[in-house]
């Protein structure tokens, strides 16, 4: 059973080379508003580690948090946030497009996907470009305890197959209720080793 995971905020950057080294690294990616910063908040149970805003577009930076038992966990702005300026969304990209090709110790992306709204073309595009990099990712859809359990199966082969992913290998979870993260724990800890 894997407990919270004990981190701390480091530091925030625009830019990799502005930020502290880290052996290994985990990445969580994903639309604004797909819950990101409370997946961190919900993985080491506080509340208020990350920035959680019911405002798309809260996280602007690359947040950093150290584990205590070695590694790290990178809180990333979301990509698609429709209010931002043309520029700004251009920025945010560049920063994390530059930050998932040039950051060292990167093992794992975690690609967020709605478990209530399902994959959007946004989700597709990033999982392509993943796919392009040959950068290691594992798909998590967020807010399962949105979904209704009437809708659960179709919803779970909607988000495998909008991801080309066999339903298997999409991790469901809710920070709201706890369901799924003592898994991601334990595949975060072994992405760290
Ligand atoms: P940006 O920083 O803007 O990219 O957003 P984010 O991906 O970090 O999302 P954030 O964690 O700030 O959450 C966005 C909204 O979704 C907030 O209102 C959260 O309370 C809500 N939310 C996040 N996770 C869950 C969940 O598991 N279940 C439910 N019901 N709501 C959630
Ligand atoms: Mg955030």
């Amino acid at each position: 059973m894997a407990r919270p995971l004990s981190m701390e905020f480091v530091t925030s950057g625009d830019r990799v080379d502005r930020l502290p080294d880290s052996e290994a690294e985990i990445a969580i990616v994903g639309r604004s508003n797909v819950g990101k910063s409370s997946l961190i908040n919900a993985l080491a149970n506080r509340k208020a580690l990350a920035r959680v805003s019911n405002t798309p577009g809260r996280t602007r930076l690359l947040n950093l948090f150290a584990l205590d038992g070695g590694g790290s966990v990178m809180d990333l702005p979301g990509y698609g946030y429709a209010k931002a300026s043309k520029e700004m969304r251009a920025s945010w990209q560049l920063m994390i497009e530059g930050y998932l090709l040039e950051r060292e110790g990167l093992e794992m992306v975690v690609v967020l996907v709605d478990g209530a709204v399902g994959p959007t073309v946004l989700d597709q595009d990033m999982l392509a470009w993943l796919r392009e990099n040959r950068l290691p990712h594992t798909v998590v859809a967020t807010k399962a305890d949105k979904v209704k359990s009437s809708h659960r199966q179709r919803r779970v082969k909607e988000v495998a197959a909008g991801t080309g992913l066999e339903s298997g290998d999409v991790l469901w979870v809710s920070s709201k209720t706890g369901a799924g993260l003592e898994r991601l724990r334990g595949l975060i800890l072994t992405w760290l080793e």
